[in-house]
């Protein structure tokens, strides 16, 4: 069965894309059919994250009636299916955002997963991807106005029938995580997904125009966020590839450490 996300904040800047990116690339490499769709179109930057920003035909195009969805997608990392919008200001006023609900039941029919990257703030173009999805996730930094920011999000959604299923909270630091998550959970009302660490793998390898968890496999962040994609997707343990590999090296260093006694 299809399952459509949208990743959605409230706050502008907290991950959306990147989280919409790397999350969706890992599960095209854990093998399902996966496609990222960047619904910011007043601001898209998906495209520009993955070197795809002069591709002919955008979302822009086909929420103005003038290209067909199929024209639309295009092959990202690790065979990730990638919907980009366009980032010129004439695209975006002649785009319908009223439109996306028949372009999603195109997409469905492609994928096992569809990952929908929102817009931040509470436009007209930013809550209809709350409405379509099966499930909402709220992206939040450990910060009081992401916090709140993201509990007005969670009471629009379910305002227009949507629901959240759970909460990552990305850059996240050295502070305590558990009473961080606790207290997350408690004002938002939802589960904590999990937590992606603050890392600065996450700005080079977007200078490459690559998701980390293709740049930089084995970094804090691409290990967080497999594990998520894994989490959503229900893959178990011992299928979560370069995790096992993780798991590995530690094995290894414990055994040449021990051998040095
Ligand atoms: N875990 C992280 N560690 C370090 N930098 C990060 C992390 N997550 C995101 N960033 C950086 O934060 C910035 C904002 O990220 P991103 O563009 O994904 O946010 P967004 O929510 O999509 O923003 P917008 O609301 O403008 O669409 C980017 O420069 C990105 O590289
Ligand atoms: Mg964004």
């Amino acid at each position: 069965m299809v399952r459509v996300f949208t990743f959605a904040s409230g706050k502008g800047g907290t991950g959306k894309t990147t989280v919409t990116v790397n999350i969706g690339t890992s599960l095209a490499q854990f093998g399902k059919r996966t496609i990222i769709m960047d619904a910011d179109i007043g601001m898209a930057n998906m495209g520009l994250a993955l070197g795809l920003e002069d591709v002919p035909v955008t979302l822009h195009e086909v929420l103005a009636g003038k290209a067909h969805i199929h024209d639309a997608v295009y092959e990202g990392p690790a065979g990730v299916k990638v919907v980009p919008s366009g980032i010129s200001l004439q695209g975006f006023q002649q785009a319908n955002p009223e439109r996306l609900k028949d372009v999603l039941g195109d997409l469905v029919e492609m994928c096992d997963f569809l990952l929908i990257d929102a817009p931040a703030g509470i436009s007209r173009d930013g809550i209809i991807p709350l409405a379509v999805a099966d499930d909402v996730i709220l992206v939040v930094n450990p910060e009081l106005s992401s916090i709140v920011d993201a509990l007005k999000t969670k009471i629009l959604t379910e305002v227009v029938g949507g629901h959240v299923f759970g909460v990552i909270v990305n850059r996240a630091g050295l502070e305590k995580s558990d009473i961080i998550n606790q207290k997350m959970e408690k004002v938002l009302g939802v589960r904590v997904l999990g937590t992606i660490p603050e890392d600065q793998n996450i700005r080079k390898a977007a200078s490459f125009k690559t998701p980390i968890v293709v740049k930089f496999p084995a970094s804090s962040a691409s290990v967080a966020i497999r594990n998520l994609a894994a989490e959503i997707a229900g893959i178990p343990l011992e299928q979560r590839g370069p995790q096992s590999q993780e798991r590995f090296i530690e094995r290894f260093t414990k055994v040449l450490f021990r051998g040095k006694k």
